[in-house]
């Protein structure tokens, strides 16, 4: 199964700030990914959790100390810092952060981050005063400067009782971030992805719409699985209950038409287009500005009119096209049909009459099926892994033009 995480050798230094609880999460989190993760704790840091909390996660030595004779680190100072495939420093601390922009080595974390080859990726927390401060304004410019990458803080409840910018970001952030970094020279690097998701909601009136029941859980998986593989992702989202992926710009609109808008505008430039969003096939002929009033009449019949074809729209200039065929019955004849009617490259067959798949669930068994006329099932795997043999298939057609 692809998996980005695994096998990468993440050495994780954790300053001296309350948020350090989270690293314990964030180690606990890039372990299970199947990652390699040593930890360098500072002597601050020490105060608040003592090593063990990490090495009984990570099953590797914790580095406290340069001057440990019986450490690794006391005997070759650079030795993490040269097996690295990324640093990250979270939380960091403003003194921390001081201590990078100025180049200082004065213990183990400051020693790897001056002798690292490898990406950096530094996760401020402090308080927010000490945060907009100008010294370390300015030092997470210089910080920039050399080519770290900074994320976070966001603006939240922090330690002091108030609430401000300042917060480190969740270890699911942290991580997402390091996969981001990790992935950026994968096969996709230079290529954009506009990937659509979710179900459009078509007005009635103020308050009333007709959707339907797509979760956007597919076409987010696509977009993440091709963050990880280094393309820049345009994910244009109907509103769901699924957190952005990290790295990607969102378009969120609500119905067929602003869909139509956004798809249209992002793959003007685009070198794949995967239509997962579940688009409305009919739109209401008119959407009243007023809540429409329960009067005495005994039905309500609501003429619907067509919308415009999103995908089948778009020119193939230069393009690959992925569309889904979401059926009940018949899946195959009419993904095969879809492909003509709609000029795609390849098309995404489900039978969404199946409650262990399709809408809301985590988990898919398609069809592939491109107009080469090949046909390959997936069995059922995680919309992650799917994603991935989907953008398989896509990156061998852009090969091919
Ligand atoms: O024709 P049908 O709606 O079954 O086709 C599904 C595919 O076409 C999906 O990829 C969907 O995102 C896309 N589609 C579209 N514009 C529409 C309706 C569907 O791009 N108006």
């Amino acid at each position: 199964m692809p998996n980005i995480l695994a096998d990468k050798k993440i050495v994780l230094g954790v300053t001296g700030s309350i948020a350090c609880y989270k690293a314990v999460d964030l180690a606990s989190k890039l372990k299970q990914a199947g990652a390699l993760v040593e930890v360098i704790l500072t002597e601050s840091a020490q105060q608040f959790l003592s090593p063990l909390s990490f090495n009984s996660i990570t099953h590797q030595p914790v580095v406290t100390s340069l001057f440990d004779t019986n450490s690794e680190a006391g005997i070759n100072h650079v030795a993490l810092a040269r097996r690295a495939d990324i640093v990250v420093v979270a939380p960091a601390t403003a003194n921390t952060i001081a201590k990078i922009a100025n180049g200082q080595a004065d213990d183990a974390l400051g020693t790897t981050v001056l002798a690292t080859e490898a990406p950096i990726m530094v996760c401020p927390a402090m308080d927010g005063n000490m945060y907009e401060s100008p010294a370390t304004q300015a030092n997470i410019a210089t910080l920039k400067e050399r080519g770290i990458h900074l994320a976070g803080p966001e603006v939240g409840h922090l330690a002091s009782g108030q609430t401000g910018i300042g917060r480190l970001i969740e270890p699911q952030q942290i991580a997402s971030h390091i996969r981001l970094i990790l992935g950026r020279n994968g096969d996709l690097a230079g290529k954009k992805i506009v990937v659509s998701a979710g179900g459009t909601r078509e007005s009635l009136d103020p308050v009333r719409e007709i959707t339907n029941r797509s979760s956007g859980k597919m076409g987010y998986a696509i977009a993440e699985a091709a963050l990880d593989r280094g393309a820049s992702v345009v994910l244009v989202s109907t509103p769901t209950n699924l957190s952005s992926p990290v790295g990607a710009t969102v378009v969120l609109v609500k119905d067929a038409a602003d869909m139509y808008q956004a798809i249209i505008t992002e793959s003007k430039d685009a070198d794949g287009l995967v239509m997962a969003a579940a688009v409305a096939d009919w739109q209401p002929v008119a959407s009243s500005g007023q809540k429409a009033k329960k009067s005495n009449k005994k039905t309500w019949a609501i003429e619907l009119t067509q919308t415009p074809d999103i995908i089948a729209s778009v020119s193939t200039k230069g393009l690959i096209k992925v569309g889904f065929a979401a059926e009940t019955e018949s899946v195959l004849q009419n993904a095969e049909a879809k492909i003509k009617s709609k000029n795609l490259d390849i098309v995404v067959a489900n039978d969404v009459s199946s409650e262990q798949i399709g809408f809301g669930s985590d988990n898919n068994e398609v069809t592939i099926i491109d107009r080469l006329g090949r046909v390959e099932e997936t069995g059922l795997l995680s919309k992650y892994d799917i994603a991935w043999q989907i953008l398989d298939r896509t990156l061998e057609f852009m090969k091919a033009t």
